[in-house]
């Protein structure tokens, strides 16, 4: 493959959305950042130079990072930060990965607007799995803030409170012509009839689920997370924060304008929602109605409308890949998944109800990130004392999970807790929603690796009733699952990647309350199972 050299300048940039201008933090002063566009098979050398205030680290999402995970980014799991001033250079090879990824900050809250696409053709000389399409258009959804974000961070981290919900949803970095002040930015498509678009929509939002249509079109679904799908038509698609999907538009409507746009999914009970909706318009070229004429706009199912997102998710079907759904399986897991509350001592970090503050955790263990060294290096190295090995294969103690449970059952621990996974083992994980707190649905991505889809359902998984249901023929391969709301999702892969390995929700506000652990995977044998040796230019604590 080819090899593609950028520069990546992290700084902050001032950025006027909503009637206001602050400042925010960009890559090369874009936002949203640069797009990458490669093959599969050619190789990436972003070398980042950090001029903003704060820490930071990118994150190539999705990407399998085959033995390079000193390049996969998340801070304190496979590197220390990039200081200010300081620099580090991302070198990964993309391997059988075609369609829609995404890079991200993976550095505390900064990745509300550090982000772009990162686009995988065919190699040379091969073809998509259906026709080429004429056009080719990123859509990233996101959510615009007019504070700092840092301080929105610690607000969540250090309350019970009512969650941050932002000023504004984001299609391509503008809120669209909905909100005040964005009928200038609004991001906007054009088309001659007959073409054929093939958008690659991304949720690059911090803490919301988000539904997506477009007026009057269907959409062909054809791929999400970087695996084809077997096409199938649909009004709307559900992307939970950090999955891709990518649908072809055929533009066979009468010759007009069309909004295109999303609105969240918000299951959680009781929570506050933003019922507002960004847009972006569609607008045929030939279109006799002029620029000026109002965009027809799409009918958006409800903020809880739960039957539709299951509708949706249960049509993914893969294409025949190389990769094949393991049958035995050597390391079964069942992990809990949900949101509850920890006590505090009362104070500016402790200002959740009765003394309390949220912890979100899996099997009971709220996640904490070391801060002296990355994980990585610390296994690498053998630096003891940085985490431990206890990580709990099933949950600690056993009840109805998406019934009501009393907190004083379910208080979670904190600690940096790892699994360890032998290489080449084929690896089950049941994710179970838990109803502790409230059940909300849980985006689950797990770095470094994609995973077959076999299951999902409502209600507390039940291994003799569902197991015999899995789809172990054509199931979606995907890097993030959205576990349904009050229910459960089972997910199955190799573990043929070695190397410390991060999986956790991506909904920010729950990583940050420790929605996480680690796996390390052990090296297996010879150089083509071997964790590379570290960059020289790897950052220092
Ligand atoms: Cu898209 Cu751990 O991240």
């Amino acid at each position: 493959g080819e090899i593609h050299y950028h520069e990546f300048v992290v700084q902050a940039k001032s950025v006027t959305r909503l009637c206001s201008t602050h400042s925010i933090i960009t890559v090369n002063g874009q936002f949203p950042g640069p797009t990458l566009a490669v093959r599969n098979g050619d190789t990436l050398v972003i070398r980042v130079l950090n001029r903003a205030p704060y820490n930071v680290t990118l994150h190539w999402h999705g990407v399998r990072q085959m033995r390079t995970p000193w390049a996969d980014g998340p801070e304190y799991v496979t590197q220390c930060p990039i200081q200010p001033g300081g620099t580090y250079t991302y070198r990964f090879t993309i391997e059988n990965q075609e369609g829609t990824l995404w890079w991200h900050a993976h550095s505390r809250w900064l990745r509300a607007t550090v982000y772009g696409a990162l686009v995988i053709f065919p190699k040379q000389g091969f073809a998509y799995p259906f026709a080429k399409p004429k056009l080719d258009v990123p859509i990233i959804l996101g959510e615009w803030w007019k504070r700092d974000i840092i301080s929105v961070m610690r607000q969540a981290l250090f309350t019970g409170a009512a969650p941050n919900v932002s000023d504004a949803y984001t299609i391509n970095g503008q809120p669209g012509d909905l909100y005040r002040c964005s009928n200038r930015g609004t991001f906007k498509v054009y088309v001659n009839s007959g073409d054929t678009v093939l958008l690659r929509v991304i949720n690059a939002a911090l803490n919301q689920q988000l539904f997506f249509t477009i007026a009057n079109h269907q959409l062909t679904v054809v791929g999400a997370d970087a695996s084809y799908l077997k096409p199938f038509s649909t009004r709307v698609i559900m992307l939970g924060p950090g999955q891709t999907t990518d649908v072809l538009l055929n533009a066979n409507q009468r010759a007009g304008r069309y909004y295109m746009a999303a609105r969240a999914y918000a299951t959680a009970q009781g929570a506050p929602f933003d019922n507002t909706t960004t847009t972006a318009i569609l607008e045929y070229r030939n279109s006799r109605t002029g620029s000026f004429s109002r965009p027809i706009l799409p009918q958006l199912p409800a903020f809880n409308d739960t039957a539709t997102t299951t509708a949706f998710t249960s049509q993914l079907r893969s294409i025949p890949s190389n990769y094949k759904v393991p049958t035995q399986i050597d390391d079964s897991l069942f992990f809990t998944v949900g949101l509850g509350f920890v006590n505090c001592n009362p104070g500016p970090r402790c200002q959740g109800p009765n003394n309390t503050r949220f912890a979100a955790s899996m099997n009971n263990v709220s996640f904490v990130l070391p801060n002296r060294t990355s994980l990585l290096q610390a296994y690498y190295q053998n630096i003891p004392g940085i985490y431990t090995l206890d990580f709990p294969p099933v949950p600690p103690v056993q009840f109805n999970y998406t019934g009501t449970v009393p907190r004083s059952q379910w208080q979670p621990v904190f600690g940096t807790k790892l699994y360890k996974l032998k290489f080449g083992a084929n690896v089950q994980i049941v994710l179970q929603d838990t109803g502790i707190f409230s059940t909300e649905d849980h985006p689950i991505h797990l770095h470094g690796y994609h995973f077959f889809v076999v299951g999902q359902g409502f209600g507390n998984f039940n291994p003799q009733t569902d197991t015999g249901n899995f789809n172990l023929v054509d199931p979606p391969s995907r890097n993030t699952i959205d576990v349904p709301v009050g229910g459960w999702a089972v997910i199955r892969f190799v573990a043929d990647n070695p190397g410390v390995w991060l999986f956790h929700c991506h909904i920010d506000s729950h990583l940050t309350w420790g929605l996480a652990m680690s796996f390390i995977v052990e090296n297996g044998r010879g150089e083509l199972q071997t964790v590379e040796p570290p960059p020289a230019d790897l950052p220092r604590c």
